[in-house]
Formats: C-alpha cells, structure tokens, sequence
C-alpha cells in the first residue's frame, strides 16, 4: 500500500494485521494460541526425523496456503526452533512480500543450476530464515521434481530443526504433488465456507495419487468474528463428517 509523507513522496507502509493477517509475536492470543496448538501436533507428528518437511497447500487459490505458511514457520521459530520457510510456489510467489525483500535471486535459479549459491535469508524472526521463489520460470512442476531439489532439502536438513514450504494450490497445478515423497507430509489448507466438499475430496486424491502423506487439514475461518477473523484449526479439531479424518500417519488413528 503505498501513502504519502509530509513532502507528499510516496512511501511504503508495513502492512497491519487486518491487511496481511498472519501471525506475529505481538499477534492477538487467540491467534497465537492457534498455532501453538497446530506446532505443537505437528513436533509430535516429525518426532524422530531429524528436520521434519511440512508442505502447506490447498485445493484452490487463495485459501490462505501462504498466510499459514508464514504463521507456522514463525509459530515454530517462536518456539527456538531453527526453521527454513521455502516459498515453492514460483507461479505466484508471495513469502518475500511478508519480509520486505526480494523475490530475486530464491528457489527458482537454485532449481535452474543458475545459482551455485544458496541465498537464505535471515529474517526478523529470531530462527527463522528463508528462500524466496525467485524469478518466476517456464517449468515450475518439473523444477520441483528435480534431484536439485532434492539437493536442497538435504542442505537445509543439515542446517535447520523444521522445513515448511508455502506451495501452489493442488488442483490446479501439479507443483505440490511432486514434492510428495520428497517431505514428512502435507497441510491441507481448507478455507471454511468457500471450498466445496468436491474441491477438498480432489485435493486430498491428487495428494494420495502421489502417496503423500497428509499430515493436518487446517481450518482457515477468515469469516470468524468470534476470533477477529482468524480460526486455524488442526485437523484433529476440524469435523469432518462425510470424509475422511485424516490424523497422525504414525499414530494409526483410523478414518471416520
Ligand atoms: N485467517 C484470515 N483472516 C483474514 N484474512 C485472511 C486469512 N487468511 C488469509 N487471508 C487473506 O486472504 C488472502 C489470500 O491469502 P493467501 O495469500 O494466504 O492465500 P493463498 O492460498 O496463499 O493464495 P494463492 O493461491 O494466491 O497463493 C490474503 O489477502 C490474506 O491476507
Ligand atoms: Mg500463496
């Protein structure tokens, strides 16, 4: 948003809560206690691996994947873990807008070979670091696949306690699903009362068409003002009646 000073040059402001609302650590404790109890499920689902890698994504576009990406990731950092958020969606990026930097220079030019360099970011969230989406490129989907990515994640595994990557929403493109067995799991982002049931069933069969794993479904209330218009929800809080609950893959918690 861009406003003016008093010698009337344009200037760009930070963005307040209401206009990019994810988390912060002077966030309201409704909002905090959300994701404090979605990181806590989610320590507990990568317990045993040595830098578990979540996915965020959704069926559709602006379901608010990016949103809890950059609240997850902080969530997490807040909690003196060394986290890494990757913004991997090249076709839309946006992770760099809510740290003020540049898209340049990130995911896509690794993925490329352009860049030998890996340019992680640190940020203003003690712990938290990471790599923008660079310039966007023709081949977003077959970058992901590639075995550089698979390069990059042992890199960031050597360096980092948590992984999240911020992807584009799966039925629309194939970008998140080819990741699918490169990471821990995914979060399945639902937006409550804008997915339709169908949108959700077909994201969560092109996840299981690439045997990922899905780790979470989060609610994303927008709506909610009981909350002032958050409510993130883990899966485990998310009724589901006529689908399929998916808990822990590893606590063997069964469909309902
Ligand atoms: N809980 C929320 N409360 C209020 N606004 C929200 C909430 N979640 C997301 N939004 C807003 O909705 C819009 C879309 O969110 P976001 O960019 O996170 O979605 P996305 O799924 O990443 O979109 P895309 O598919 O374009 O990448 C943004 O303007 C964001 O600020
Ligand atoms: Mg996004």
């Amino acid at each position: 948003m861009l406003f003016r000073n008093k010698n009337n040059s344009r200037f760009k402001k930070s963005l307040s809560h209401t206009e990019r609302p994810h988390l912060r650590p002077d966030s309201p404790f409704a909002i905090k206690e959300a994701f404090n109890s979605i990181r806590t499920k989610l320590i507990f689902t990568g317990k045993g691996e040595k830098c578990p890698v979540f996915a965020v994504t959704s069926s559709l576009a602006s379901d608010g994947k990016s949103t809890v990406s950059v609240s997850l990731a902080i969530s997490i950092a807040m909690a003196e873990q060394r986290v890494l958020l990757i913004d991997a969606d090249m076709r839309k990026p946006s992770v760099h807008r809510y740290f003020g930097v540049e898209s340049r220079h990130g995911l896509s030019e690794i993925l490329a070979g352009l860049s030998s360099e890996i340019k992680l970011r640190s940020t203003d969230i003690d712990n938290l670091s990471i790599l923008t989406a660079g310039q966007i490129p023709p081949n977003p989907a077959e970058l992901l696949g590639s075995k550089q990515m698979d390069s990059l994640l042992d890199y960031a595994r050597q360096y980092f306690d948590y992984v999240i990557i911020d992807t584009p929403p799966v039925n629309i493109v194939t970008d998140s699903t080819v990741i699918a067995d490169k990471i821990t799991g995914f979060l399945l982002v639902v937006q409550s009362g804008k997915n339709h049931m169908q949108d959700v069933t077909d994201a969560v069969h092109q996840i299981e068409e690439m045997n990922g794993n899905i780790v979470g479904m989060i609610l994303n209330d927008p709506e909610n003002k009981t909350a002032a218009h958050y409510s993130y929800r883990y899966n485990k809080y998310y009724r589901y009646n006529r689908y399929k609950y998916y808990g822990d893959s590893n606590s063997g918690e069964t469909s309902k």
